[in-house]
């Protein structure tokens, strides 16, 4: 059986490439939402009903459990999907906020889609991390996401130089990726906020399928590389990745 994988076009592929190191016996199946992209600007009824079809498709190709390689499905959705597949293992992806305060970081940046800036759990996440002695500031990047998965290279530079203008004199110290698709752009980031550290989920949801594997007894034994299948919803294809 196979670990499904989604998110709203490549973002999840920083997930996913971290995961096959982690888990390289294990096959996965990608589905990459691009049809559908940009989640962060959509509805939580759209986002629900967009989600839960690729759940649908995931679970009849037999997945063994769903990871939402999505910070906006996540703290948007993942309540909701729990709800309606009750036999269904999710894992999700959030800001790496826990991450941030843990490492004693002073004044952080989340920087992620509408959606998820302005969720509650993005909200709880500081609420339960953050110490007295410690900023985080939230930024919402209208666009980015799309821009990213457009490849256009002109408008994400313009976006960032937007987003990130107010926070030059807040000496910032890290950015929480709160967006998978955010990765993808690390160097621009850092060109415009140089000298912090960026965190992303990656590793953490990482190892996090590997625990809920081991727990649920779903650990893929064999000693065969695994196969990784990439579904995208805008051309109908599978391709396999190498
Ligand atoms: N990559 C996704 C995330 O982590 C969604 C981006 C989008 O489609 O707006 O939030």
């Amino acid at each position: 059986m196979k670990i499904g994988m989604f998110d709203s076009g490549k973002g999840g592929l920083s997930i996913l490439t971290e995961a096959r190191k982690l888990l390289p016996y294990e096959n996965f199946l990608y589905y990459g939402d691009s049809l559908n992209n940009p989640y962060g600007e959509k509805s939580d009824e759209e986002l629900l009903k967009i989600t839960s079809s690729i759940v649908d498709y995931l679970i009849e190709r037999e997945v063994k459990l769903i990871v939402i390689a999505c910070n906006t499905a996540t703290t948007r959705c993942i309540k909701k999907l729990r709800e309606m597949y009750p036999n269904i293992i999710f894992i999700g992806t959030e800001p790496a906020i826990k991450v941030a305060c843990d490492h004693n970081f002073k004044n952080t940046l989340v920087m992620a889609t509408p959606a998820t800036i302005e969720s509650r759990r993005t909200s709880e996440l500081i609420n339960n991390n953050k110490r007295d002695d410690q900023n985080i500031y939230l930024v919402s990047c209208p666009g980015l996401a799309e821009a990213i998965e457009k490849d256009d290279k002109a408008q994400v530079k313009l976006i960032l130089k937007e987003v990130l203008r107010k926070y030059k004199d807040k000496g910032i110290d890290s950015i929480v990726l709160g967006c998978t698709h955010y990765p993808f752009i690390k160097k621009e980031i850092l060109e415009e906020m140089p000298n912090v550290v960026l965190l992303d989920g990656a590793l953490g949801v990482s190892k996090e399928i590997k625990r809920q594997l081991e727990i649920h007894n779903l650990l893929n034994n064999s000693n065969v590389l695994g196969e990784t299948l990439i579904y995208n919803s805008l051309d109908k294809t599978t391709n396999i990745l190498k």
